[in-house]
C-alpha cells in the first residue's frame, strides 16, 4: 500500500510581541505601544455597562451605522473584527481564497503580516521601502503578474515613521489598475503626535483600512477593531470584481459574534466627545513626555530615530549589537521591559513607548546599574562611549530628534 504524505504548508513561527512575557511582573512596561495615561470616566463607565448577559447583535447594525457616520461611508463597508490581529489573519485568508498568492511588505514591519501569509503557504516579499515596493508593482504588472496583497502601516510600527503623500498617490494608481489590494493598518493613527495623516482620502477609500483603538485608549486587553472595506465605485473591470469578491469572503469568514459586548462598548465610546477631547490632551502630554524621555536618554548616551508617535526606536550608542540581549535581560531583572525589534526586521534597536516621569527615573537608574563590562564591547561602533554615563555627560547627542 502506498502511503501518501500530505504536503502541508509550513506553519509560521510564533509571532513575538511586547507585553507580558511569562516572566515575573514588570514595574514599567516600555515594550507595548499602549497609551499609559489614565482613562476618562466616560470610557470606564461605557465598558462597565457593557451588557454581558446577552449576545451582541450578530449584524452589529447600530455599531456599523454609527461608525459609518464617523467615516462618512456606507455601513456595509464597516466590518467589526475582534482586533486588527484577527483582521490581518482574515483579510489574508480572504485574499488567499480569491487567488492571491503573494504578500508584500515594507520591512521592518509588524510580525503578523508575514506570519498570516506563511501560515497559509503564501509567498512573502519584503521590500526595503515603499518606493521599491511601488516600482516592483509597476514592473511586475507590466509582465502580467496577478494582484498581490500589500500591507502598509501608517504610522509604522516599529519605526514610528510616516510615508509621504506621493507614495500614497502612486499606490492609488496601482490599486485602480488591479496590481494589488492594500491592507492599510491604522493602529497608531489616533496616537499621531506630529504632522497630519498623509493618506489622501481617495487613496484610503481604495484600501482595506484596519482600525483598532485599544492602543490609543490604553485598553489593549479589550480585543476590538473594525475594518473599513474599499469603496469600489471608483474602480472598474477586474479590480472591482476582485474587491467585491474579497468583501464577500471577508464578511463570510467572520465567526458569529466576532466582537464581544465590551468590544462594542469600546468602539462606541471611542467616538464620544469626551473620549476624543481626552485623546487630544493625551497627544499633547505624550509629545512633551516623549521629548523629556528622549532627552534624558540622550544624556546617557542613547540615540534615537525620528518618530511621529509616542513610541520609537532607540539604542545606547555604547552597546554593541551582541551585548544588547544581555543588557535587555539586565533591565528586565530591574523591572523594566523594552522591546527588541530583531523579530520585526530591525536588529540592534529597541522600541520604547513613552511612560511618565517615575518610569523614566527607574529606567535611568536601571541603565546606570548595568555592569560596565557590557558597554566596553570592542565592536561598539563609532561614537560609542564606554559604560553607562550620568546625565551630565553630553558626549553623544540625539542621532535625530522626534
Ligand atoms: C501595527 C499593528 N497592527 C495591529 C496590531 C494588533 O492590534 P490588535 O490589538 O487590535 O489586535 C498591533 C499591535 O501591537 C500593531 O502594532
Amino acid at each position: 500500500m502506498v502511503r501518501v504524505t500530505p504536503s502541508w504548508p509550513p506553519l509560521s513561527p510564533r509571532v513575538v510581541h511586547g507585553g507580558p512575557d511569562g516572566g515575573p511582573p514588570v514595574r514599567w512596561d516600555f515594550s507595548t505601544n499602549a497609551n499609559p495615561l489614565p482613562h476618562p470616566p466616560a470610557l470606564t463607565e461605557a465598558l462597565a455597562q457593557a451588557d454581558r448577559h446577552r449576545y451582541p447583535d450578530p449584524a452589529y447594525a447600530a455599531l456599523r451605522r454609527q461608525l459609518g457616520a464617523v467615516w462618512s461611508c456606507a455601513p456595509e463597508r464597516v466590518q467589526p473584527t475582534s482586533g486588527s490581529s484577527e483582521a490581518i489573519r482574515r483579510l489574508t485568508l480572504a485574499a488567499r481564497l480569491r487567488g492571491i498568492d503573494e504578500v508584500w511588505l515594507t520591512w521592518p514591519a509588524y510580525g503578523d503580516y508575514a506570519a498570516a501569509a506563511q501560515a497559509l503557504g503564501m509567498a512573502v516579499r519584503h521590500h526595503a521601502d515603499a518606493t521599491g515596493l511601488l516600482n516592483a508593482l509597476v514592473d511586475e504588472a507590466q509582465v502580467g503578474r496577478g494582484p498581490v496583497l500589500v500591507w502598509l502601516n501608517e504610522p509604522c510600527n516599529p519605526t514610528g515613521a510616516s510615508l509621504s503623500a506621493d507614495v500614497w498617490h502612486c499606490l492609488q494608481g496601482a490599486i485602480a489598475e488591479g496590481a494589488c489590494i492594500v491592507g492599510l493598518d491604522r493602529a497608531y493613527e489616533p496616537l499621531r503626535l506630529l504632522g497630519d495623516d498623509p493618506v489622501p482620502a481617495a487613496t484610503a477609500d481604495l484600501c482595506w483600512q484596519l482600525w483598532s483603538p485599544n492602543k490609543a485608549l490604553g485598553l489593549t486587553g479589550v480585543r476590538a477593531g473594525v475594518v473599513v472595506a474599499p469603496e469600489t465605485d471608483a474602480l472598474d473591470g477586474a479590480a472591482v470584481r476582485l474587491h467585491s469578491a474579497l468583501r464577500q469572503a471577508f464578511g463570510s469568514l467572520a465567526p458569529s459574534w466576532v466582537l464581544s459586548a465590551e468590544g462594542v462598548a469600546l468602539l462606541q465610546a471611542w467616538w464620544l466627545p469626551e473620549t476624543q477631547s481626552w485623546l487630544a490632551e493625551c497627544r499633547a502630554t505624550l509629545l512633551e513626555t516623549m521629548q523629556t524621555q528622549r532627552d534624558q536618554l540622550s544624556a546617557l548616551g542613547w540615540v534615537h530615530r525620528p518618530s511621529v508617535v509616542p513610541f520609537g526606536l532607540s539604542r545606547p550608542a555604547c552597546l554593541a549589537p551582541e551585548a544588547m540581549p544581555a543588557a535587555l535581560a539586565h533591565l528586565r531583572t530591574q523591572g523594566i521591559q523594552l522591546r527588541d525589534t530583531t523579530s520585526m526586521g530591525l536588529p540592534g534597536w529597541w522600541r520604547l513607548s513613552t511612560l511618565p516621569a517615575p518610569a523614566q527615573a527607574d529606567l535611568r537608574a536601571a541603565w546606570l546599574s548595568l555592569p560596565e563590562a557590557l558597554c566596553h564591547t570592542p565592536s561598539a561602533g563609532p561614537g560609542s562611549a564606554p559604560g553607562p554615563r550620568p546625565l551630565t555627560s553630553h558626549t553623544v547627542s540625539n542621532e535625530v530628534q522626534a
